[in-house]
């Protein structure tokens, strides 16, 4: 069901941008960092352009209502830099999501009733917790000139939910099943 309320619209539409900027975002940093040796982290970028590109389709979703015209308002963080350089802006930009956005538009879901809405800005903020924590602990082995030690990163396909190596039997954030886990 579409979205009712304009705060809550407005909230959705921007982060379906910012969503969507991300996603291209960090499939750009993948390559910079493939080039550079990171295999793991280019991984990392690319699985967890992924989660975002997930968070994006929700939203768009919740948002629903006629075919039309919108004007996106979003943040980005742009630069194409080395991978440690990248890495901060991945780090600032899921930082922001987690400390200012998601909060806030999930409390205006709140307010307003927007169940879709809330369901939909709580996922992305569960996953860009998961998200920054993972960018810092790569970033810190860049430094070192070192890659991230991992097999595969896997990630549930209805909440962005993101998890090294193996998925599990349920997902901790929305309940879908470890077979539909997308692994990277
Ligand atoms: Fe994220
Ligand atoms: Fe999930």
């Amino acid at each position: 069901m579409a979205v009712k309320n304009d705060m809550t619209k407005d909230f959705l539409h921007s982060a379906y941008g910012g969503e969507s900027l991300a996603h291209m975002r960090y499939l750009t940093w993948s390559k910079v960092a493939e080039k550079e040796g990171f295999k793991n982290i280019a991984k990392l970028f690319t699985a967890i352009a992924y989660a975002e590109r997930v968070h994006a389709e929700n939203h768009f979703k919740e948002i629903g209502g006629p075919t039309n015209d919108y004007t996106v308002t979003a943040g980005g963080v742009f630069g194409y830099n080395n991978t440690v350089d990248n890495l901060q802006g991945a780090i600032d930009g899921e930082l922001h999501e987690v400390e200012q956005m998601y909060p806030v538009y999930l409390n205006a879901a709140e307010f307003q009733g927007e169940k879709g809405a809330q369901r939909s800005f709580r996922y992305a903020l569960e996953a860009e917790k998961i998200h920054a924590k993972m960018f810092k602990e790569a970033q810190d082995l860049a430094k070192e000139g070192k890659d991230l030690d991992i097999e595969a990163v896997y990630i549930c396909p209805v909440c962005g939910h993101t998890i090294y190596d193996e998925a599990p039997d349920k997902c901790p954030v929305c309940g879908a099943k470890k077979e539909l886990y997308k692994k990277f």
